[in-house]
Formats: C-alpha cells, structure tokens, sequence
C-alpha cells in the first residue's frame, strides 16, 4: 500500500545555503538532533523538530523512525561515466595514454544495446547504493548508449542528466561521428528524451582534441535550439592534453577559451577539471555561469594536478563534486569528499565537512541550476534522501564514539564511510535501496 503520506524521524542535517568556510558556520547548515521529514506525493511538505511536528501529523501518515541514523539530501555527482564502470581503476597511465589504452576499447562495446542496458542497469544500482540519486553522465558515441542509460533511469523514476559523447577526429575510426551525424542524432535524443519525467539532456563533446571546430559550432548551436540542455565537456585536465590543445586551436587564447568561442560557455555548462585555468579562465567560468565539477579521485588517480577550490569559490565559480569514474576510482561521493580532503590540505587550505556536504548536495544542485528542485530538504523539493549509518563498519562505531559534535561526527563519516555507510537510498519518498 502506498501511502501519500509517509513522516520519517531521524537525526537530520543539511543545507540551506553555501557555508563558506568559516567555523562556525552559521545558518546555512540546518541539524536537527531529532527530525521529522514529511513527504507527500514524492515531495517534501514540511521538515522540523519531532516535538513540534509529530503531534500535528495527518492521521493516515504512516511513520518510519531511523535510530542512530542521520537523513541528508540525496547526494549529487557532477561529472561521471557510465561506460567506463568495467574498466574503473585500470592501472599506470595518464589521461591521453589512459584513453588510448583503456578507455576508447572500452566504449566501442556500447555499440551493442543489450551490453549498453546491463552496465546502466549495475551503474545505477551502484549510484544509489552510493547514495547518490542525481549525475551527470556521459554516454559514449553510439546513440544507443544513451537510450539504455535513460531508460534504466526512467525505469528508477530518478533525475539523471546524461548525452551522447560527440567526437569527430583523434580517436578510433570506429568511435567517430561527424559534425553533422552528431548533431542529428543528439538532436534526436533531446527530442525524445530532454524533460521526459525527471530526465535532462546534456549536449556532450568530449573534450577539444576530439572535435573540430565544425563540430563545436554544431554543439553550439544545438544550445541554442534547446536553450535549456545542458552541456557537459572536461577542460584543462593534464599538462600534455593543455599543450595538445595549443597546437590544435592556435588562434584561442586558452584551452577555456576554445570553448567559450564556439558559444559552449553558459549557465548549465558543466566543465570537468578546471585544474590548469589562468585568472582570465577563473574570471570567465564565473563570469558564465558554467560550473566547474571538481573531481579529486580522478585527478589524484591519474596524476592530472590539484583543484585550487578556495581560489575558484574566491573567483565566485559555481563548483560541484565528480566522481569521474573510472578515472576516479570510487562511486562514493564520501570517499571523493575524503579525496577533496586531502587536495585541499596539499594546497595549504581547510574543507570543512559541512562544505563538503554542501558541494556534494545543494553546491552541486546549483552547479547545475536544479537547486529548486533538489539539494536540500525544504518543503516543495523533491524527496531524494540518505539515511546514513553511524555504524556502518566497525572502525566508524568505535572513531564516532569519541566525536561529541555534528561537525566531528560527520567529518569522520565523510572521510571514513562509504557505501557501507549508506543504510538506505529515497527516491521521491520511495525506499530503492
Ligand atoms: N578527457 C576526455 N575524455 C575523458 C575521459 O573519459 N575521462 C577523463 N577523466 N578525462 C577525459
Ligand atoms: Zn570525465
């Protein structure tokens, strides 16, 4: 029976604005040691203390009580490759000698629909036992690759962002399309799928070493058609793809400004990487409205460098989290909170866990301009949510006991959980996992 009611008490924490870094924070970060969360007809209607909201519930809601547990919002990956699920942690290359060896064999098997449907189907699965409910995702080339994706995403009723890799010189002939194929068949795929339930379409060149200037332009102007797609590329990633990028497009300023050229910069631009930008690139990602999606896993596995995050949150960028499996080599957007962690301690600075569960949550909404729908837990949002447990593995039990605060709770939660730390994953109220 399902109920269109359904209250769920627990310990609650999340956010209701950018925390900065100051310590204390103030109040961006809602806690609420004993919570209620009321949900209706998949969204939220009310959150607040169980003292005052459990005596005024409606008498049909039905109640689920999580102790020892803390609810957040749904956590948000922006910037994640379904194909390359098979071929996560392959070992001993950088970026362009890791696409060549690993990565384009890899995704000429997605021609295949039937192989492209099984891997969405274990990559969701793998999302939500992650406690991940909304990404932004690359397909590969072949259209088909992107139906599979949507489809297993519509068959979970989840908000998923996803497009067809377009890519059109310096790859396998067999992975190549052209200007014009790539831009019939992503426009064919928007118009079936962009806005479809809770699924967006994200217009997707791969990087600018894939295509030429002819195919941007397309790209561009498929933004144009359809001025509320997305579109999802990687920027300044590795020092050699950099110098690459120099020889390839030697009128452009900077690898940023290749795309900003060819109309590719704007609000719902998401730029993967961002690690090797000048202060004219920082200037002009914020100056866009494209958000940049810090993935530190990926960059810390295949050696690319370190995100400077406090000069791009200074420089006033909109920045998310990625996982950017299978470069990155976790699914978890804790354990990609642990690796953020550490680059940040390299370059000097603190990330505190509420900014990282604001970069993971509502920075990530906002990075990609859904943060009226998702990213927290006011009333009128979508019920995405996590139940985490504090006793997710025995080193998290015994460390927690020593940890009084919500602040040092969730900083050892965040650096030492993972998916064994998520109890249960909520789709629009229903419990998927
Ligand atoms: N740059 C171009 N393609 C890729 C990719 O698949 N992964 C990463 N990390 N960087 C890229
Ligand atoms: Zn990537």
């Amino acid at each position: 029976k399902s109920s269109r009611c359904k209250a769920f008490r627990s310990a609650i924490l999340h956010l209701l604005g950018d925390p900065g870094h100051d310590f204390p924070p103030q109040q961006q970060v809602e806690y609420l040691e004993d919570g209620v969360l009321v949900v209706e007809n998949g969204h939220i209607t009310q959150i607040g203390s169980a003292d005052s909201l459990l005596g005024q519930l409606p008498a049909d809601c039905e109640l689920e009580t999580f102790p020892d547990q803390l609810i957040i919002p749904g956590l948000i990956d922006t910037h994640i490759h379904y194909p390359q699920t098979d071929m996560i942690a392959a070992y001993g290359e950088q970026l362009l000698e890791w696409l060549e060896t690993y990565t384009f064999p890899t995704e000429k098997q997605f021609s295949d629909s039937a192989l492209a449907r099984e891997v969405a189907d274990f990559f969701l699965d793998e999302l939500l036992r992650n406690g991940t409910t909304t990404a932004l995702v690359f397909g590969t080339v072949h259209p088909a690759s992107v139906e599979a994706f949507f489809s297993a995403a519509e068959a979970r009723k989840l908000r998923m962002i996803a497009g067809k890799v377009m890519m059109d010189r310096n790859c396998p002939s067999d992975l190549q399309d052209t200007p014009e194929s790539s831009y019939q068949e992503s426009k064919a795929l928007i118009e079936k799928w962009h806005k479809r339930g809770r699924l967006l379409y994200a217009v997707t060149p791969r990087f600018a070493p894939t295509s030429s200037s002819e195919q941007l332009t397309k790209a561009g102007q498929l933004l144009r058609e359809y001025p509320d797609t997305y579109l999802h590329t990687h920027v300044a990633e590795n020092p050699a793809e950099v110098a690459w990028v120099r020889e390839l497009f030697p009128t452009s300023r900077s690898y940023l400004d290749v795309y900003q050229q060819h109309g590719l910069l704007q609000p719902r631009s998401v730029l993967a990487h961002c690690l090797h930008l000048d202060d004219t690139d920082k200037q002009c990602m914020a100056e866009s409205g494209a958000a940049a999606a810090f993935c530190p896993s990926s960059n810390l596995f295949i050696g690319s460098g370190l995100f400077d995050l406090h000069a791009a949150k200074t420089w006033g960028m909109r920045v998310g989290l990625g996982t950017d499996v299978g470069a990155g080599t976790s699914f978890s957007l804790l354990q990609t909170f642990a690796d953020a962690y550490k680059t940040t301690q390299l370059l000097g600075n603190k990330l505190s866990p509420y900014q990282g569960l604001y970069l993971a949550t509502l920075g990530g909404a906002e990075a990609l301009y859904l943060d009226d729908k998702i990213g927290n837990l006011v009333p009128g949002k979508e019920a995405d949510f996590v139940v985490l447990n504090f006793r997710g593995t025995p080193l998290l039990e015994r460390r927690l006991q020593h940890c009084h605060s919500i602040h040092d709770k969730l900083f050892a939660l965040m650096m030492l959980g993972d998916d064994r730390s998520v109890a249960a994953t909520y789709i629009l109220g229903e419990r998927c996992k």
